[in-house]
């Protein structure tokens, strides 16, 4: 027996339409969002309960009464046809998982009270996901400002050579713009559908934020793919330079120079970056990815269940808030926070006195010709504009 059909026959007898149109209310909208029609029946219920005979919920036996019963004492109050609803699992010929369950069973996500797995879902967001993943972004925001202020961009401590080393190959510089700049439309249409009634609701309208948020979201659900794309490539690019090494030790305790002092030698990659490759990249990018492709519905054979979409958002917005507030660190100090850092990324060569201050080891390698300074077909001569020596 279908659950729409049981709540028919179980319950309520006493208001049939209310009950029907209740009913049909939470199918169309998947138990998840409160439709109007679902409101309006919810609060004549809620008007009729506080008519009900005083002191009705403390008569013996009330929390065992079926529906007919609890019709006589409290009319209108069908909480014991919901709550039976909830514990059944009805047939359906509609080929959708879940198509037989009208409201799923209770459960409780982080920070949500045990109830029903929507409820529950959207108290999670609401409590925990919005308010401390906004705070999260904004404090990161915040601290990179206040540390700009206090340690300003980090200077080359020698004046540019004018000999060029390449750093990144045009391959690995194509891939990680294409993965900067989907990364950046993600992050753009994510805060906008996530925090965007707070902030451009007011100002906008509800009728162009709909229309915006709408247009952003169809943004986000095509890059997300190309952004998973194109981090696996990245992560295969770059994993080699990203292993650990006993050095990065000697980097970390001392801060990277950024507390003062000078900066411990490292080889192509320090240890900051390869936390941001391991933890950053991999990590929470590619949780961030996987969530994703499911909440796109694009795993195959994968069972879509209101559970696992509920699950998989939890995931996404949790895994995508910190990239985000990691990638805020990334992009400071590979564009405004360090001097020269961008050129490597932008023209694919460094001067050798910023490889000589920043990755001392990998300059070494190259010297002693353990690295080819040249790897890819282009000229050591192409002019590209490098560091501009300071008059
Ligand atoms: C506008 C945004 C971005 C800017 C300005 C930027 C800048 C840079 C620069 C300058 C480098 C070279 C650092 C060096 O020479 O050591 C670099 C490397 C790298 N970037 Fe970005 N980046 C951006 C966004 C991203 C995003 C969104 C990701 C990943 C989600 C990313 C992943 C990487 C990786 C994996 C490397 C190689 C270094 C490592 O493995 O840690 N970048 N980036």
């Amino acid at each position: 027996m279908s659950r729409l059909r049981m709540a028919l026959t179980t319950g309520c007898m006493a208001r049939p339409l209310v009950s029907l149109l209740l009913a049909a209310a939470l199918a169309l909208s998947g138990g998840l969002i409160a439709s109007p029609a679902c409101a309006a029946a919810a609060s004549s219920a809620a008007m009729m309960e506080r008519a009900a005979p005083p002191g009705a919920a403390r008569l013996p036996g009330y929390l065992r009464q079926n529906n007919a019963e609890r019709a006589k004492v409290q009319p209108g109050n069908n909480a014991p046809m919901w709550r039976d609803i909830k514990q059944h699992t009805g047939f359906s010929s509609l080929p959708d998982p879940e198509a037989g369950v009208l409201i799923q069973p209770q459960a409780a996500y982080p920070g949500s009270a045990f109830t029903s797995a929507g409820e529950a879902w959207r108290q999670t967001r609401n409590r925990l996901l919005i308010p401390v993943g906004g705070w999260l972004l904004i404090i990161a925001a915040a601290g990179i400002g206040v540390f700009y202020m206090l340690r300003g961009k980090i200077r080359l401590e020698h004046k540019p050579t004018g000999r060029k080393i390449e750093r990144f190959t045009p391959f690995e510089r194509f891939m990680h713009w294409v993965l900067a700049f989907s990364f950046i439309a993600l992050a753009v249409s994510g805060i906008v559908i996530m925090f965007g009634k707070f902030f451009l609701l007011p100002i906008l309208g509800s009728a162009f934020f709909g229309w915006l948020t709408y247009a952003l979201k169809t943004i986000h659900n095509f890059v997300g793919p190309l952004f998973g794309l194109s981090l696996v490539i990245v992560l295969l690019t770059f994993v080699r330079d990203n292993l650990p090494s006993k050095k990065d030790l000697a980097w970390l305790a001392k801060g990277g120079g950024l507390f003062g002092g000078r900066e411990a030698p490292s080889a192509r990659f320090n240890a900051g970056e390869k936390i941001w490759f391991w933890v950053g990249v991999l990590f929470f990018g590619l949780l961030a990815v996987a969530s994703g492709l499911v909440l796109d519905k694009l795993v195959p054979n994968f069972s879509y269940t209101r559970g696992a979409m509920q699950v998989a958002e939890i995931v996404h917005v949790s895994t995508t808030i910190l990239l985000m507030a990691m990638a805020f660190g990334h992009i400071y100090i590979g564009s405004i926070g360090m001097e020269g850092a961008l050129d490597g990324m932008r023209t694919g060569y460094v001067d050798e006195s910023w490889a000589k201050q920043h990755h001392a080891l990998w300059l070494d390698d190259i010297n002693a010709g353990k690295i080819p300074a040249q790897r890819s077909g282009q000229s050591v001569q192409a002019p590209v504009p490098m560091v501009k020596p300071k008059s």
